[in-house]
């Protein structure tokens, strides 16, 4: 499973790129807030970091305002994945934006139904969101294993890359279920280094290690 590091924080990107971590990077209207930062200032900053697909959102709502939009981000850098939502414009605006040659992330994903339009339009990327399903009380992870599902029945290429992920568990299912990419925020990407059992282990082994009185350097 690939990891997309989901910010606009050009730092975290390069911590976690240097690490060998970043497949690619997604963005939205709300991380560029958090960031502070001209869109198309720190859209082109992070493609000279990353080299996988980058993520950068349209904000209109019409087709045509999206693909004049889309096309604009696109020429940033060779690696920008168009992110259209999942709206009836949205769609129309992947088809022509794939027909291009552009990559689009259709986003803002909540059903198995709007997962399968999303490939009929040709999307490079199906962003389903499992925190916000969660939130209300929904299973986000079953929508993952429903679009896996789907996908592989037909034989759709369309990649999913799960989004909106919280947890270490959502990580870990994910790669079970089968999603080709997940997105997660730094902070969640750090956190699956931590066990509880292994900060245990590692005090008694230093404990240990010091009644040894021995060094290594
Ligand atoms: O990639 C989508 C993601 O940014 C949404 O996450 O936590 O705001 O639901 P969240």
């Amino acid at each position: 499973m690939k990891f997309f590091v989901d910010t606009a924080d050009v730092e975290a990107i390069r911590e976690l790129n240097d690490l060998g971590m970043v497949d690619g990077v997604t963005t939205n209207p709300s991380l560029i807030l958090k960031s502070g930062r001209d869109i198309l200032e720190v859209t082109k900053e992070i493609c000279g970091i990353v080299s996988g697909p980058v993520s950068a959102e349209v904000v209109a709502l019409t087709a045509n305002e999206m693909i004049a939009e889309g096309r604009k981000l696109a020429a940033i850098a060779p690696n920008i994945a168009v992110k259209v939502p999942l709206t009836w414009d949205g769609l129309k605006a992947c088809k022509t934006l794939t027909s291009e040659g552009h990559m689009v992330n259709v986003t803002l994903c909540f059903s198995a139904n709007q997962a399968l339009l999303a490939a009929k339009a040709g999307a490079t990327y199906i962003s389903p969101f499992i925190g916000r399903l969660d939130d209300i009380n929904l299973d986000g992870l079953d929508l993952i294993s429903e679009i896996r599902t789907i996908y592989d029945n037909y034989g759709f290429d369309t990649q999913i890359l799960a989004a909106s992920i919280r947890t270490a568990n959502h990580v870990a299912q994910c790669a079970m279920i089968g999603a080709d990419v997940m997105t997660a925020p730094p902070s969640v990407i750090k956190g699956l280094a931590n066990h509880v059992l292994t900060d245990k282990g590692l005090e008694q082994f230093m404990k240990d290690w010091a009644k040894t009185g021995q060094k290594i350097l």
